[in-house]
């Protein structure tokens, strides 16, 4: 982790908090949520396969697509308590744009569990894109979430520039904007996003 990236997100979240506050909003801690901080729901999809792998590492050697470290925090819905041993699990397209359907390698799925500090993270590609009708959907990693006392989170999430996004039912829709992730490419050339989980008490 770069420093100066953590204190660029650290100053992003400031200055949103600030208007949150203004907007006269509950909660201090809502970037990338809805007023009352809870992540917003979307679609599950077609592609969704219980019991991957646990793992922090989905990259495959030689694919397609840019390195992407995805890390974050689950919280419960008072948006501040970090919440330790919540299940994540993420599946995505590969770098042109398949889902492995079917193999036992569990290709661009994982199971993580969050940490006592609440935080999650797991390195993979961008991911793909592939057609949902003559459109292309965005590039988007999906999630689902688990944890003991609170409802079942299904979510997506997006890449902040991606061209695809306007014309998506899903992601342009405004349960999403607050998904669509920016993405801060590092010196080393990987691509870094955070995306802090908020769910609903059961
Ligand atoms: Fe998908």
């Amino acid at each position: 982790m770069n420093t100066i990236t953590r204190a660029a997100f650290i100053r992003k979240g400031s200055v949103f908090a600030v208007s949150v506050a203004l907007l006269g909003c509950r909660h201090p801690v809502v970037s990338g949520h809805t007023p009352e901080c809870q992540t917003t729901d979307d679609i599950l999809g077609p592609f969704y396969r219980a019991d991957a792998p646990i793992r922090t590492d989905m990259r495959v050697a030689g694919d397609l697509g840019a390195v992407l470290i995805v890390e974050g925090t689950v919280y419960s819905d008072d948006c501040v308590t970090p919440l330790s041993g919540a299940l994540v699990e993420v599946w995505q397209a590969d770098g042109t744009g398949a889902y492995d359907t079917a193999s036992s390698d569990f290709r661009y799925r994982a199971s993580l569990v969050s940490g006592e500090d609440g935080a999650y993270a797991f390195n993979t590609n961008l991911p793909g894109k592939y057609l949902n009708g003559s459109q292309f959907r965005p590039s988007h990693i999906h999630f689902q979430v688990t944890a003991e006392g609170h409802r079942t989170l299904v979510s997506q999430v997006y890449f902040e520039g991606d061209p695809d996004i306007a014309a998506d039912p899903w992601a342009s829709s405004a349960a999403a904007e607050a998904r669509i992730l920016t993405v801060t490419e590092l010196d080393s050339g990987e691509l870094l996003v955070n995306f802090d989980i908020y769910l609903v008490l059961a």
